[in-house]
């Protein structure tokens, strides 16, 4: 129902396209507002704070990005292909006050360098949510926290997942059920690393084997020729803890590139998973 109504309202406004818009790649969907509250809620689930900056792609008359550089101090960009809409979002940040901290740029959100971003945010299409799923693991830092209305990544475990029915939203899409998605980018943990553990633990070097498919992570840790699987592994962002089968207590560290760091262990990347 929602895709028919947003496929509806896409033929509709490319046909009312304007010779300034800019043709992308792909269209990701048509210029359909997300309602205020919805952009507050998805800001706060974000925590968005004046230490962010963050990215709508596909960003409309600007109203994401405008309500956080105003109401939480953040810093950030928006892009959009229809000319309208980029001048009167830049318009609005320069009547707003916020033109120091944000500003909107023709361009397809595709073909954009995301990798400044601690926040993305997204209303577009169900496919093309899907499609930047590559871009996201590839460009954006661990941690960045993603942001989407109404569809989700799938494949990916949303770190937080909120359903909401909104009258505003039955013009939009024909039902009141709004939708909001926070994703956290996990950092990249697939391989073999070598551990030293605790020496109550282990006075030997072990080896950490991780596999991992985007946020869920499994895998074992050899110890003095012992193999434990790993149990309750969560990776959020750059922070992984496990605990070890048969034995007690539970093991956390930050992943920095090729180190994790932990208070009482750590571990070096020795053959990244290919
Ligand atoms: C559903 S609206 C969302 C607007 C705004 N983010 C909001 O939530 O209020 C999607 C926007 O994406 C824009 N858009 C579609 N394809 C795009 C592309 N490839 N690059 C940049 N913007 C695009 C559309 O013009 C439209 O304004």
């Amino acid at each position: 129902m929602k895709r028919l109504a947003l496929s509806l309202l896409l033929t509709m406004t490319a046909n009312a396209a304007c010779a300034e818009d800019l043709k992308p790649m792909k269209d990701a969907g048509p210029y359909v507002p997300s309602p205020q509250s919805v952009v507050s809620d998805m800001l706060r689930y974000a925590d968005v704070s004046k230490d962010d900056f963050l990215i709508d792609l596909g960003s409309g008359d600007g109203r994401i990005v405008l309500t956080a550089a105003k109401v939480f101090g953040a810093r950030g960009f928006g892009v959009e292909i229809k000319e309208d809409l980029v001048k009167r979002a830049n318009e609005a940040a320069q009547k707003e006050g916020v033109a120091d901290r944000v500003k909107f740029m023709k361009a397809d959100l595709f073909k954009t360098d995301i990798s400044q971003a601690s926040v993305i945010t997204m209303y577009l299409l169900p496919d093309t949510v899907n499609l930047l799923k590559d871009k996201f693991l590839g460009e954006l830092k661990p941690g960045t926290r993603i942001v989407s209305h109404d569809y989700p990544l799938t494949g990916w475990i949303p770190e937080k997942y909120v359903q909401m029915d909104l009258e505003d939203k039955v013009q939009i899409s024909g039902v009141t059920t709004t939708l909001i998605y926070l994703y956290i980018v996990p950092a990249k943990v697939a391989g073999q690393w070598q551990v030293r553990m605790p020496p109550a633990v282990s006075k030997q070097p072990g080896t950490l084997t991780l596999k991992q498919q985007i946020t869920r992570v499994d895998g074992s840790l050899v110890l003095d020729g012992k193999e434990f699987p790993l149990q309750e592994v969560k990776l959020r962002g750059e922070n992984l803890s496990f605990r070890l089968a048969g034995r007690s207590g539970e093991y956390s560290g930050v992943v920095k590139g090729h180190e994790i760091t932990g208070s009482n262990w750590s571990a070096t990347l020795a053959q990244a998973k290919k």
